[in-house]
C-alpha cells in the first residue's frame, strides 16, 4: 500500500511529497513537531499533543497553520488514507518558505504543515518492552530550551547514535550539574529503593512529555508515591527500577544503565504494571 502524506493542503503519495528547498525548517530547523500514537485506530492523548504544539508555535512566534478543528480533520484523514490502526502520526510545522535570512521573513510566509503516518507492529514493540532496554549516559549538549518541541534534534541524534554504538537503545542526558534531564527522545524515570517514583520536574530543562503527564494520573490513581525532582546517575544506578516514557515507547522498562544492571536486570514489576495500564486510562479520540 502506498503511504499518503499531507503537505500544505494536499494529500500526496509519500514518494511524491515535497517541500521547497528554502523552507526554513530545512535551512534553520525553524519549526516544531509532534508525534501522536495511534492505538486500535484511535489517537492517544490528542488534546495534550495539540496543546503542546500550540505552545511550541507560540514560543517560536510561528502562526498556527490551521485551526485545531481543521488539524483534527487532517489527522483523521491521514489515519484513514493510510489505513492506520497501530502506529503514529507525525506532524511538523515550520515558519515557511523564504529567501535565506536569519531574521523572520516580513511579511510572514504561510507556515508549512506536513503530516505523515507510520505503521508499526505492536507485537514487535511489546517484545522489546518485555525485554527492557539499556540506556547509556551522555552529556546533554542541547540548547537551553528543550521544553520547546523543535525539529532541531541534532544533539539528540548524536547522543542516541553514540548510545546505539555502545549497545543501548536510548541515551540518558546528563546536564551540567551532573543530574539526568531526560532521554534523547523520552522522559527518564527511576524508582528508589523505598519505592518512590522520581522524574525531572517540568521546567525549561526537559520536554514536558504527554506520556509523562498521563502517567502521572495513572500513578495517582494507583496510590504510588512520586517526586518530581532531579536525580543523579549515581542515584539511578542504585534504583530498584527505571523506565522511559514517550508516545513511541509508552512505558518501557530500563534494565541497564551504562552496562550495569538496574535492580535484578529484568523489567521491574511497577514499570511493567504502568505499561499494562497505560492504554486503559489514556484518552482516546477517533
Ligand atoms: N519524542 N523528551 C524528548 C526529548 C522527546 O523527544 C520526547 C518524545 C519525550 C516524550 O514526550 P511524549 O511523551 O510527549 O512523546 C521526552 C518523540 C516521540 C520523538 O521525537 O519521536
Amino acid at each position: 500500500m502506498s503511504r499518503i502524506a499531507y503537505v500544505n493542503g494536499r494529500y500526496t503519495p509519500l514518494a511524491q511529497a515535497r517541500v521547497h528547498i528554502e523552507d526554513r525548517g530545512y535551512q534553520f530547523a525553524d519549526g516544531v513537531y509532534e508525534v501522536v500514537e495511534v492505538f486500535q485506530g484511535a489517537l492517544i492523548d490528542e488534546q495534550r499533543h495539540l496543546d503542546r504544539l500550540a505552545r511550541s508555535l507560540r514560543e517560536l512566534r510561528i502562526a498556527a497553520p490551521l485551526g485545531d478543528g481543521a488539524l483534527r480533520i487532517v489527522l483523521r484523514e491521514i489515519i484513514a488514507r493510510n489505513k492506520l490502526r497501530d502506529g503514529f502520526v507525525y506532524l511538523q510545522v515550520t515558519r515557511g518558505v523564504a529567501r535565506r535570512d536569519h531574521f523572520f521573513p516580513d511579511p510572514p510566509p504561510r507556515p508549512s504543515l506536513v503530516v505523515t503516518a507510520r505503521l508499526n507492529d505492536p507485537a514487535k514493540i511489546e517484545a522489546k518492552a518485555a525485554h527492557g532496554i539499556g540506556v547509556t549516559s551522555m552529556p546533554d549538549l542541547r540548547w537551553k530550551r528543550p521544553d520547546i518541541k523543535t525539529i532541531n534534534l541534532i544533539a539528540n541524534v548524536l547522543a542516541k547514535q553514540a548510545a546505539k554504538e555502545q549497545g543501548s537503545s536510548e541515551a540518558w542526558l546528563i546536564g551540567d550539574d551532573g543530574m539526568i534531564t531526560e532521554g534523547g527522545s523520552s522522559n527518564a524515570w527511576i524508582i528508589t529503593p523505598d519505592g518512590t517514583l522520581v522524574t525531572h520536574p517540568v521546567n525549561n530543562g526537559i520536554l514536558s512529555g504527554v506520556t509523562r503527564a498521563t502517567l502521572m494520573t495513572l500513578i495517582g490513581s494507583l496510590g504510588l508515591r512520586v517526586e518530581e525532582r532531579r536525580f543523579s546517575l549515581a542515584e539511578a544506578h542504585a534504583a530498584r527500577e527505571a523506565f522511559v516514557t514517550s508516545a513511541t515507547s509508552l512505558v518501557t522498562p530500563v534494565v541497564s544503565i551504562d552496562g550495569s544492571p538496574v535492580g535484578d536486570g529484568k523489567p521491574g514489576p511497577v514499570a511493567s504494571r504502568l505499561r499494562e495500564r497505560f492504554h486503559v486510562i489514556a484518552p482516546r479520540t477517533r
